[in-house]
């Protein structure tokens, strides 16, 4: 029970990632308040879950005040929620890129912003950005979604300094998955999910479970001198 007596908060948990992250986090003693705009598409004790808009700036700091009167602290927090608006530079429409901004990038400002002093507060916790491949290496067509990524980088090696002064044990980190099989990818041609797994050293798309298991390794002690740090986990994809 690596995460045992924890409380962890997961955002974009209804499906996907954010699913298996709570899953895996659960079998391993935490507790999770899982967060979505949508219902859980899953019941399981030691799990509840919150409706969120994580670009709602006012609701965010009211799900800060409830964590803090239901649990009194938050030992780990996952920002996962995610969107893609893909499309190519020039037929990008501004609604399409300040909507993947707004989630991505700005929502994990939002909820951070306020979930952050409760862990400096207790001196300790565990952060976890969820960005992607495509910040590392751009991808055609997502112009909005890559920047968003590069910026959670941007984001993790800054709260990575921030959150450890006066000897805080919080450590941020970010995990870079690679292509991988959830509804996100439903969007992309059969044609190119395979070239994405040509891409790849094991010749494989990837699995959420596997997201989750780096998810649980960077949220326990097993991590305690890990920080700053990105983990790409994408079955060792190439340019
Ligand atoms: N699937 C992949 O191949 C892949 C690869 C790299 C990175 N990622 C990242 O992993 C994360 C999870 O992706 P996924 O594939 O599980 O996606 P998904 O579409 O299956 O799930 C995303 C979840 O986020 C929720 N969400 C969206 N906007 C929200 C908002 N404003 N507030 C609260 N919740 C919101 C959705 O309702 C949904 O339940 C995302 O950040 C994504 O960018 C995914």
């Amino acid at each position: 029970m690596r995460l045992e007596g924890k409380v962890a908060v997961v955002t974009g948990a209804a499906k996907g990632i954010g699913e298996q992250i709570t899953r895996k986090f659960v079998s391993e003693g935490a507790r999770v308040v899982a967060v979505d705009l949508t219902d859980l598409t899953y019941e399981l004790e030691g799990v509840s879950g919150y409706h969120l808009n994580i670009t709602n700036r006012e609701d965010c700091k009211k799900f800060a005040d409830y964590l803090q009167e239901t649990y009194g602290q938050v030992d780990i927090l996952v920002n996962n929620a995610g969107i893609t608006k893909d499309a190519l530079l020039q037929k990008m429409t501004d609604e399409m890129w300040d909507q993947v901004i707004n989630v991505n990038l700005t929502g994990v400002y939002n909820l951070s912003k306020h979930i952050a002093p409760m862990m400096i507060t207790a001196g300790k916790g565990s952060v976890i950005n969820i960005a992607s491949v495509v910040g590392e290496f751009g991808n055609i067509g997502q112009s909005n979604y890559a920047a968003t990524k590069a910026g959670v980088y941007g984001l993790t090696k800054t709260w990575a300094k921030e959150f450890a002064r006066k000897g805080a044990a919080i450590r941020v980190n970010a995990i870079s998955p690679g292509y991988v099989m959830t509804d996100m990818m439903q969007t992309v041609p059969e044609k190119l999910l395979e070239k994405f797994a040509g891409m790849t050293m094991l010749g494989r798309l990837g699995q959420p479970e596997e997201i989750a298991n780096a998810a649980c390794f960077l949220a326990s002690d097993e991590a305690s001198y890990v920080t700053g740090h990105n983990l790409s986990v994408n079955g060792g994809m190439r340019l």
